[in-house]
């Protein structure tokens, strides 16, 4: 477990930084952000406007509540009790904006909460239990050992084998994808934030933890066969009719840590049956009609956090802020798309 927080370092101040080149880069930015980026690009394809991962998603809006329980556990005006609005996107893994919906893989559910005071809470979960990599170096050493021979347009077995045989947890995420149905709906799969977190009070104690997602509805998975039916385009106007007939919702929970427990790894995560918590109840109010909407512009980073919530010292959390960063200034550039 890991009890000391790190300190959020300004963009602004880490662009110093690396301007000079005079000061050694912290931890977290061992790994130039335009070069992971840049890596992105040239595995997964450059697609102009989009985002480097999650490229083919949809805005959507919705409110949140906060419980008692979230009270007693934080200080963060989000689980005040009173409704927040929430910007929200949907969307499915990967850079390709035409990704096929009805594949197994990954999911995504990406939340601002618009706090009183201008105060703004960021996430990024993901429907599975643990990240692909445990570093930012290590998913830099996985995306280039993917990257495809011009000649051949495909990887070199031998130099993914390599990589994967020296860095074995790199697979456990794809291994839990293959383990799960194809989501029936982006309303019926369970986000995981993946990062441990903590909590602190109005009387300054700190409670780590990792939180889920659930679905209010219950987790829902398509068949082969249904999944072969649904085709590859039926995420977008699925939700939007869940949305309409007003059923959409998630428990936001939070996984208690005990001490010891490892927090500070996205491959990593806490042992089975820890203690489970509800923090309150996101319902989503509505989804945009077409591909535009507030979610555009938004680069939903995990180290935007509110008064209340502290992020541990996972090299791979903090090592999100500046490629987010460079993905969101690069689509911007190009005209940015959903
Ligand atoms: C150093 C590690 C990582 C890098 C370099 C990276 C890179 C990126 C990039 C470039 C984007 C697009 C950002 C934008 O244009 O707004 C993105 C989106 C996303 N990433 Fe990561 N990522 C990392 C780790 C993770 C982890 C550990 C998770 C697990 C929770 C995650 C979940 C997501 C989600 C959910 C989105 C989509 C957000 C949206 O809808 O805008 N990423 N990532």
């Amino acid at each position: 477990m890991s009890p000391t927080p790190i300190r959020h370092i300004p963009l602004l101040a880490a662009g110093a930084v690396l301007a000079t080149g005079l000061l050694s880069l912290p931890a977290a930015w061992a790994v130039d952000p335009n070069r992971m980026v840049d890596a992105f690009e040239a595995t997964n394809g450059k697609f102009e406007g989009f985002r480097r991962s999650g490229a083919k998603g949809i805005c959507a809006t919705g409110e949140f509540v906060g419980s008692a329980q979230g009270r007693a556990l934080s200080a963060a005006s989000a689980f005040s009790g009173n409704p927040v609005p929430v910007v929200v996107r949907f969307s499915v893994g990967g850079a390709n904006p035409n990704a096929a919906d009805n594949g197994k893989g990954q999911r995504n559910l990406a939340l601002q909460f618009d706090l009183p005071n201008g105060e703004v809470w960021q996430m990024g979960n993901i429907n599975a239990p643990v990240f692909g990599a445990a570093t930012p170096e290590q998913l830099l050493g996985r995306v280039e050992s993917l990257r495809p021979d011009p000649a051949t347009k495909a990887a070199d077995p031998a130099k993914v084998k390599a990589f994967v045989d020296a860095n074995p947890e790199v697979l456990m995420q794809g291994r839990y994808f293959a383990s799960q149905p194809v989501p029936a709906s982006y309303a019926s799969v369970n986000y995981w934030g993946v990062h441990g977190f903590g909590f602190v009070n109005d009387k300054g104690q700190t409670q780590y933890g990792k939180w889920i997602f659930e679905p209010v509805g219950g987790v829902q998975g398509l068949s082969d066969e249904e999944a072969k039916a649904r085709g590859p385009q039926f995420l977008f106007d699925d939700l939007r009719q869940r949305v309409k007939a007003g059923g959409v919702a998630f428990n936001f929970n939070l996984e208690l840590a005990q001490p010891g427990d490892t927090i500070n790894k996205a491959t990593v995560p806490l042992p089975e049956g820890r203690q489970k918590v509800n923090l309150g109840v996101l319902k989503i109010t509505a989804v945009s009609p077409d591909a535009t909407g507030p979610c555009v512009g938004v680069t939903y980073n995990p180290m935007i956090l509110p008064k209340g919530v502290v992020p541990t010292d996972d090299p791979m959390l903090a090592g999100r802020a500046a490629p987010y960063a460079v993905s969101l200034g690069r689509r911007l550039g190009e005209g940015a798309k959903q």
